[in-house]
């Protein structure tokens, strides 16, 4: 039974009660979507050409199609995959098997690269198709992996995870192994961040982009850099500790698996995110 939830604003757009409060579609309509008595609602209706573009991947993206509207309009063409950046795109299509994580994809000249996964669904495919197909699937922590493993076998992709995380992902063909980073192409070095789980990696792309999966995200809430201790499972003296070290890196964007994505300019990410290595050793 879909039932909308009372405290969304009037009118066509609405989430139901089914929302597991993942807080995806929050990330991609912040402001527009926010949290209420644990779950999302639509805080108002969305009104620009933007506003509904927003609400269109809120509604494409949710693992549980929560996000609703009364109207029968197909989707815009090109909602996903949403460009964030110059070769970044997010995904869109979060699974519930990954309670929602996004995912994104990088078109790279030396073979497209796929961070994490979103369920399988025939619009991936196709974007996927329509860009060369897919060249390296690049797995955070063992538990975004979704459906990765049929994305890399439709598309003959390699796929890395840690070694600490691989057992969630034996079908890994690249496995990373330590706290050194690995450089794995020219433009892509993986940085080991064990803490959120012993096995997490940041992928960092071009020396601009960090894929971070769940150990660093930008909260919209908060409008700062954030890190989960109540969503920890292995050490929050380690998450720190790796979080810490990521100063060593140049970056700009912050891509998360759960939480916002951010760009802010490279020396204001790094002061930020020094503040809250600081703040992370008071918790
Ligand atoms: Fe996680």
């Amino acid at each position: 039974m879909i039932e909308r939830h009372p405290k969304n604003a009037p009118g066509d757009w609405y989430v139901d009660t089914r929302c597991t409060d993942c807080g995806a579609a929050r990330n991609v309509a912040p402001g527009l979507i926010v949290e209420q008595d644990g779950q999302s609602i639509f805080a108002r209706q969305p009104k620009t050409k933007a506003e509904i573009a927003m609400a269109w991947r809120a509604r494409l993206l949710c693992p549980t199609a929560s996000v609703r509207t009364e109207n029968r309009n197909e989707a815009p063409p090109g909602t996903f995959p949403e460009k964030l950046t110059e070769k970044v795109y997010r995904l869109g299509y979060n699974a519930a098997s990954s309670y929602g994580a996004h995912s994104f994809l990088i078109t790279r000249n030396g073979g497209n690269a796929m961070v994490d996964a979103p369920r399988w669904t025939k619009p991936v495919v196709k974007a996927l198709e329509e860009r060369r197909g897919l060249g390296l699937v690049l797995l955070t922590h063992q538990d975004d992996i979704a459906d990765a493993e049929r994305y890399a076998a439709h598309f003959g992709a390699r796929v890395f995870i840690h070694q600490a995380d691989r057992a969630r992902a034996p079908f890994a063909t690249d496995i990373l192994t330590g706290r050194e980073p690995t450089r794995i192409a020219e433009d892509l070095l993986a940085i080991p961040v064990p803490g959120h789980t012993k096995g997490s990696v940041a992928f960092l792309y071009d020396e601009r982009c960090l894929f971070t999966g769940d150990s660093l995200a930008w909260s919209f809430e908060e409008n700062d850099l954030a890190a989960w201790k109540d969503y920890c499972w292995h050490s929050w003296a380690e998450q720190t500790r790796s979080l810490a070290r990521l100063l060593e890196f140049p970056f700009s964007f912050v891509l998360a698996g759960h939480g916002g994505s951010r760009e802010l300019p490279q020396t204001e990410m790094r002061a930020r995110l020094a503040a809250l290595v600081e703040r992370m050793k008071q918790e």
